[in-house]
């Protein structure tokens, strides 16, 4: 056969293929509002950059039926691309074949583009469409999804993962997105959950829809399993390409610099915190204050806001900034938001993000609700997440640090190498209210006016206590600086901090609480 001809052979079987599950399926599809799979992959990739591999991967499952099935590509696409330059492996189920539902080609094709992102040590993006392990294959299904958690976890703190749900994602099949770094969802099209609404409705009675139950919003706000809500796919794959300009390809890199550039200037930094400390204020704008571009991009928006966590540039490099945000329960820690921080404390150590912290906070939430939740275990983790973590750590004291609160949020006692405080920062073992009702409470008590002697003891405990110098005449904080210094001290914080050397004892691995 002439050469032309085979070209022609090619093109003709490729062109099969990618017509996916027929006009029908892929009608239905466009009417539930998503994309295709590959309309998917060539939305986010850079234009042209799509190199796709086992297009021609067949299924020989044979039994129900499935021996005279074709499936194009088995229902998964799967090659390597780019972003914005940066490499990256990626895969998407196919919703119109099949259900994009996992059998065992299909698995051995996301296992292939996993194994090569592991061994090139580039980004992996998985787009999950799927009715879940293929009913017809049995067993083979459900080694395959074994395959992929185990790649999920060998791969974590290697390389970035990224799950984007575009579609169903029920069953065991949750568990890949939940060993990943970063989980996207969109509004009416994302459903994650273990055992869908029919099993519940039979096993407890209950009536739920899928949407309720494990909806994109139930996810960004209860549950805590996904970063980035979006209302639109097209809007989700900004959201993923912007996150890959501030994370590196792999563990034993930086993230790509980006031209310096100064905070916008309508943020300015000496009015955002107000003197009172019972006044309240958006914290993410004192990070817009001090990053390149007042760019904050935020992770976890909508779920335990009392911890704002993200990332923004200073002079130009990728960092990771956790704040308490007095805008919601007064900026408190509890059991959320110790696992959203110290979740993304570990995801900056193991990618060589340097972190930044911002301190205001009144403690832990007291409550039974609380401590019956675990706050003790979940509080831990903040703990061993930043005592853990080696990567440059700069604290910035803007207003309260008390008690637990104060050690936990990236201390000096926890080997922050750099602590710095406001002038207006209270550094004590609670706020003064509570303080002097406890110290005082005889003189309180047998005062003749025990109001006004209440009042006494309050000022009397603020004035010792709630400001940055007792701290920083014990060396605890580096630096009391002014506001408008805190971005000079930290461009230079990093900039001392680049050859950071730490030597931990050799262990197999550490046991973080749970
Ligand atoms: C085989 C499947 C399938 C599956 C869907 N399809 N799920 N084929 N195995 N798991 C097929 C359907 O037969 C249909 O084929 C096509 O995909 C489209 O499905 P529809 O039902 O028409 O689509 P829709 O109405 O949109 O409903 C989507 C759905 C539903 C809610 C996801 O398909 C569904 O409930 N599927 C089963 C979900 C499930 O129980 N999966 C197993 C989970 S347990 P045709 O040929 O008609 O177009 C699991 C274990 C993993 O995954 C364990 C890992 C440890």
């Amino acid at each position: 056969m002439p050469q032309n001809k085979k070209i022609l052979e090619l093109q003709k079987k490729k062109e099969g293929i990618l017509q996916g599950g027929g006009e029908q399926a892929i009608a239905k599809q466009v009417a539930m509002g998503k994309m295709t799979a590959r309309e998917r992959i060539l939305t986010l990739l850079d234009e042209d950059s799509f190199h796709e591999y086992d297009l021609f991967v067949e299924h020989d499952a044979r039994d129900f039926g499935m021996d005279t099935k074709v499936l194009a590509g088995d229902g998964v696409i799967i090659g390597t691309g780019n972003i914005y330059g940066s490499p990256v492996a990626i895969f998407a189920q196919d919703f119109t074949v099949a259900g994009g539902s996992l059998g065992l080609m299909h698995a051995r094709k996301i296992t292939k583009i996993m194994d090569y992102a592991l061994t090139m040590r580039i980004p992996l993006i998985g787009i999950n469409d799927s009715g879940g392990a293929r009913i017809q294959e049995g067993v083979n299904s459900l080694a395959g999804y074994g395959e992929i958690f185990f790649r999920n976890t060998i791969a974590s703190g290697v390389i970035p993962q990224i799950s984007v749900i575009l579609g169903p994602c029920a069953g065991g099949a949750v568990y890949s997105p939940a060993l990943t770094d970063f989980v996207f969802v969109v509004e009416n099209i994302s459903k994650m959950f273990i055992t869908g609404p029919e099993v519940i409705k039979t096993v407890l009675g209950e009536d739920i829809s899928m949407e309720e139950l494990g909806g994109a919003r139930v996810h960004s706000e209860i549950s805590g399993n996904a970063h980035f809500f979006s209302t639109s796919e097209t809007e989700c794959f900004d959201q993923i390409k912007k996150l890959i300009t501030f994370i590196p390809w792999n563990n034993k890199r930086k993230a790509l610099r980006f031209e310096p550039k100064l905070p916008k200037p309508e943020y300015r930094i000496n009015e955002i915190v107000p003197e009172n400390p019972a006044n309240p204020y958006d914290v993410r704008n004192v990070i817009r204050a001090l990053v390149d571009d007042s760019d904050f991009f935020e992770v976890m928006e909508l779920f335990a806001q009392n911890i704002v966590i993200g990332f923004g540039r200073l002079n130009g490099d990728t960092i990771g900034f956790v704040a308490n945000q007095p805008l919601y329960l007064a900026g408190v820690l509890d059991c959320d938001s110790s696992d959203k921080a110290a979740r993304f404390v570990r995801f900056c150590d193991a990618f060589n993000i340097p972190i930044v912290t911002l301190e205001d906070l009144p403690g832990y939430l007291p409550g039974a609700d609380q401590e019956h939740a675990g706050v003790i275990r979940h509080g831990a983790k903040l703990l061993y997440a930043f005592s853990e973590a080696t990567v440059p750590k700069i604290n910035v004291i803007l207003r309260k640090a008390y008690g637990g609160g104060y050690i936990a949020m990236n201390s000096r006692h926890l080997r922050a190498d750099f602590v710095f405080a406001w002038p207006g920062a209270e550094i004590a073992v609670m706020g003064p209210e509570g303080a002097a009702n406890i110290i005082f409470r005889k003189e309180i008590m047998e005062a003749a006016d025990p109001d006004k002697m209440r009042q006494q003891k309050i000022k009397e405990y603020k004035d010792k206590f709630s400001n940055p110098y007792v701290a920083a005449a014990k060396g605890y904080i580096d630096s009391v600086i002014e506001p408008e210094e805190t971005r000079r001290f930290l461009l230079h914080a990093i900039e001392v901090s680049i050859n950071k050397v730490v030597n931990r004892p050799d262990k197999k691995h550490g046991i973080p609480p749970f």
